[in-house]
């Protein structure tokens, strides 16, 4: 038959996932979160290697217990191949090239922030090209013009932190553990985002900086702490509602702004920081003033997973671009 069913890994930071797409459904997604890291306060390079080499077996059997199939269905095998932590990748390229060797078939590389784009491609209302989308997690923060599924541009990226990296170092200011921006998100909720205020950077063009914020904030958390010593605690949903309010004006901002330029009125979010309530909220918001037309990624698609590496490998399948053997990972990896 001529079915396309590709076995998808991700394994670029402290998620081990598989999935299997099938003629472009995409099947399931498992996901193995690491715990180890908690309690450093910090994703550890060298425990997610080991914790990724532990759980990848287990993930893929999975996907494929879930999918009703067998190695033998598969027609490729797709991978992260970067940007990422060198240990954590090194494990999931391995996997990948030791399965299509053994089972004679086609490899796949991926890059991961292409893959985050195109997860609004595994279900719901997928964009139209041209698309503007605003890239947040942990590693990144870019605005990509998207003009196919394979053909991407960023237009716009962070000078220094990631927003997700400053929102988990503010949350570690917070005494929050790792990582802390989903708990910030929460706190935030029943806090109001006009309590503090707080400096926004001044960049040129589409760009972003979060460090001086980030210095901001620690300052302003020193002189109230002098006054109060239990001025965290007390304030803890004001405080966390402020930051977020900050660090979405600042996302926003540029992204109105790169809209506007390019005259495109179909934007998309993707990352682990699109999971923020308040950025998905403020942005319905912008859309409405702009009838902009938004795409918002299912929570599951949100963060580092397989089903986004798995929709990219199927458009890569098609497009005939396959990897080979050589090929190792690219912890800078860029498109
Ligand atoms: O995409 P992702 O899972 O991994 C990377 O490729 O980096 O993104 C993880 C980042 C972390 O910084 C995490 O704190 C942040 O996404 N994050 C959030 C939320 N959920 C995840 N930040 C703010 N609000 C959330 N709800
Ligand atoms: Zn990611």
């Amino acid at each position: 038959t001529g079915d396309i069913n590709i076995l998808a890994i991700e394994s670029s930071c402290d998620e081990t996932s598989a999935s299997i797409v099938a003629n472009g459904k995409v099947l399931n997604n498992i996901v193995a979160t690491q715990k180890v890291h908690e309690k450093y306060g910090g994703v550890i390079p060298e425990l997610a290697s080991r914790a990724h080499q532990q759980n990848i077996v287990p993930v893929v059997d999975q996907a494929l217990k879930e999918a009703g199939m067998d190695k033998k269905d598969l027609n490729a095998v797709a991978f992260t191949r970067g940007p990422g932590l060198l240990g954590a990748l090194l494990v999931g390229t391995s996997f990948a090239k030791a399965f299509a060797l053994g089972m004679n078939i086609p490899l796949i590389e991926v890059n991961h922030m292409q893959a985050h784009i195109l997860a609004h491609f595994i279900e719901g209302k997928t964009p139209s090209f041209p698309f503007l989308c605003l890239t947040v997690s942990g590693g990144h923060t870019q605005i990509v013009l998207v003009k196919s599924h394979l053909e991407m541009e960023v237009i716009g990226k962070t000078l220094d932190d990631a927003v997700g990296e400053a929102f988990d170092k503010t949350a570690k200011l917070l005494g929050l553990p790792y990582p802390g921006g989903p708990l910030v998100d929460k706190y935030a909720q029943q806090g109001n985002p006009n309590a503090y205020s707080f400096p926004m950077a001044e960049i040129k063009g589409y760009d972003y900086s979060f460090s001086g914020i980030k210095t901001a904030i620690l300052y302003f958390l020193r002189e109230q702490k002098k006054a109060n010593e239990n001025f965290i605690e007390e304030n803890m949903n004001d405080i966390c509602a402020s930051i977020q309010h900050t660090f979405i004006a600042m996302l926003l901002q540029k992204l109105k702004k790169a809209a506007n330029k390019h005259k495109i009125r179909h934007i998309a979010i993707a990352g682990g920081v699109s999971a923020n309530s308040g950025l998905r909220a403020s942005l319905q918001e912008l859309a409405k003033k702009h009838s902009w037309e938004v795409y918002i990624p299912d929570f599951q698609y949100c963060t580092d997973n397989a089903g986004m590496i798995a929709m990219a490998a199927h458009f890569k399948y098609l497009a005939g671009d396959f990897t080979s053997q050589t090929v190792s990972p690219m912890p800078r990896m860029s498109f």
